[in-house]
């Protein structure tokens, strides 16, 4: 058996949770392999709306195991919120839920730390959620972290202690201001509720699985064009969020990954800073914003739209070797009588159709082809068959310049509103 992984090609926020609890009941175990509670996934089902932050969502599936990978930071205080929400809804978080030992803890002072970054580069900053991701593996990588395991050392206090030390040094360095007794108390009672959670070693449970032919699906956060080495660097977050984040997010060798499934949306968003070459800075933006209901899951912020970007999506296709593409948010489009798709860039006086190193808006143009609208709703269809000629003219249009075939269509938020195609 081979773990078949989920991911965003965009900029974040294509609508993974959903086809996620949408494709679960086909998997024995969901995994979460890199990012933390920067992710907002959001399901929709039986009327009710959930937000998960750090937990897999496979979660409401009765059968399903969920696994929070080595690759993922965790903060106790977000997780142990996350978690009694849950259990409220009546969900069994504890025989679902597997934690590996190897995951790297959030404090409370990279939380800090990663406002006092933030305030430091001014206008040059980078729009975090300030979950404290980018100091957590900053932490991780400069090989002082503290993970999960951790805690149930006996010295886990100490450990605590002197990382905290380093973090007060640098903060002073920041000059920030801050109240850490504030925030330490609820930080050490998360930590104790986790102590009575189950930790595994991801990598020999998950291989085990897939010995015994379990079927895994890997869960990505963010999206692509965050990734730390391929996208928009320096506006991109502090992990792998590719499909080679799987490998060492989770202990996964790579000959052991199936099917790469590409979520993109049938437009573009992007939360936080960084450039953005067809954003729409217009009515047609706030159109899409508004239709779409383009505001962050975390942070409520209102995302920035603009038509799709089919060189960004066959470099994010490429990278990932995706094999199966997930068109979302077809619905949102339905009152265009023209759609527009960038094909290319004018770059340096050329038309590319490529992603160049650099693509600030000074460098890089976008140049559109038109496509006409469907311009009628969708959220009521069932089937291929239902589909208006001209959608179906659009996902033609996408397979032939990606060369990936569109295996899924959502025209809504809810798990129903999908089409599968054969
Ligand atoms: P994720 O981070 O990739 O899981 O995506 P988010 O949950 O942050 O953002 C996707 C948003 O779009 C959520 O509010 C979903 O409920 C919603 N959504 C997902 N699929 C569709 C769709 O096909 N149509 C519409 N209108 N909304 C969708
Ligand atoms: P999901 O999993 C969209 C963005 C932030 C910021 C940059 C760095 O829901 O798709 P960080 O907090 O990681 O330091 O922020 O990355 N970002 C996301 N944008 N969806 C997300 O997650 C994101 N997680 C981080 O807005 O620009
Ligand atoms: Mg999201």
């Amino acid at each position: 058996m081979k773990v078949d992984v989920l991911l965003g090609l965009q900029w974040g926020d294509e609508g993974k949770g959903k086809i996620v609890d949408v494709l679960t009941p086909k998997y024995d175990i969901i995994a979460r392999f890199q990012g933390g509670p920067n992710a907002g996934h959001t399901l929709e089902f039986n009327g009710i709306k959930h937000v998960l932050r750090t937990i897999p969502s496979g979660i409401f599936h009765e059968t399903s195991i969920n696994v929070i990978g080595n690759g993922v930071v965790i903060d106790p205080v977000v997780l142990m919120a996350e978690i009694e929400a849950l259990v409220k809804m009546g969900v069994d978080v504890k025989s679902k839920l597997l934690f590996s030992k190897k995951a790297h803890l959030i404090l409370p002072t990279h939380r800090l730390l990663d406002a006092a970054s933030e305030a430091a580069k001014g206008s040059g900053k980078i729009g975090s959620t300030l979950k404290g991701i980018g100091p957590t593996y900053m932490d991780k990588t400069g090989r002082n972290g503290l993970r999960l395991g951790d805690i149930n050392s006996a010295d886990f206090k100490e450990k605590y202690t002197a990382l905290v030390e380093k973090h007060k040094q640098l903060l002073g360095f920041y000059n920030y201001q801050y109240n850490l007794a504030e925030v330490e108390p609820d930080w050490f009672k998360a930590i104790d509720e986790l102590r009575t959670y189950q930790q595994i070693e991801s990598e020999h449970y998950l291989n085990e699985a897939l010995k015994n032919n379990k079927p895994v699906l890997a869960e990505g956060a963010q999206g692509s064009l965050l990734d730390i080495d391929f996208g928009s660097y320096p506006f991109v977050t502090s992990s792998n969020t590719i499909c080679a984040g799987a490998c060492t997010g989770l202990g996964i060798a790579p000959n052991r990954i199936g099917n790469v499934y590409g979520i993109f949306k049938a437009y573009c968003t992007r939360v936080g800073s960084g450039p953005f070459p067809t954003e729409l800075h217009d009515a047609t933006g706030d159109q899409i914003r508004n239709n779409g209901r383009e505001f962050g899951s975390v942070t409520g912020r209102p995302r920035r739209c603009g038509w799709l970007d089919l060189p960004a999506l066959k470099y994010a296709i490429m990278i990932n070797g995706v094999t199966e593409l997930m068109m979302m948010k077809a619905d949102v489009l339905s009152d265009f009588k023209t759609i527009k798709a960038c094909t290319h860039y004018m770059h340096e006086g050329k038309k590319i159709d490529y992603l160049p190193y650099d693509i600030n808006p000074e460098l890089v143009s976008p140049v559109y082809e038109d496509i006409k609208g469907w311009n009628c709703d969708l959220t009521q269809l069932h089937n291929e068959s239902e589909l208006p000629a001209e959608l179906l003219d659009y996902i033609h249009f996408i397979e032939k310049h990606t060369g990936v075939p569109i295996s899924i269509v959502s025209i809504g938020p809810d798990r129903t509103q999908t089409i599968v195609r054969s």
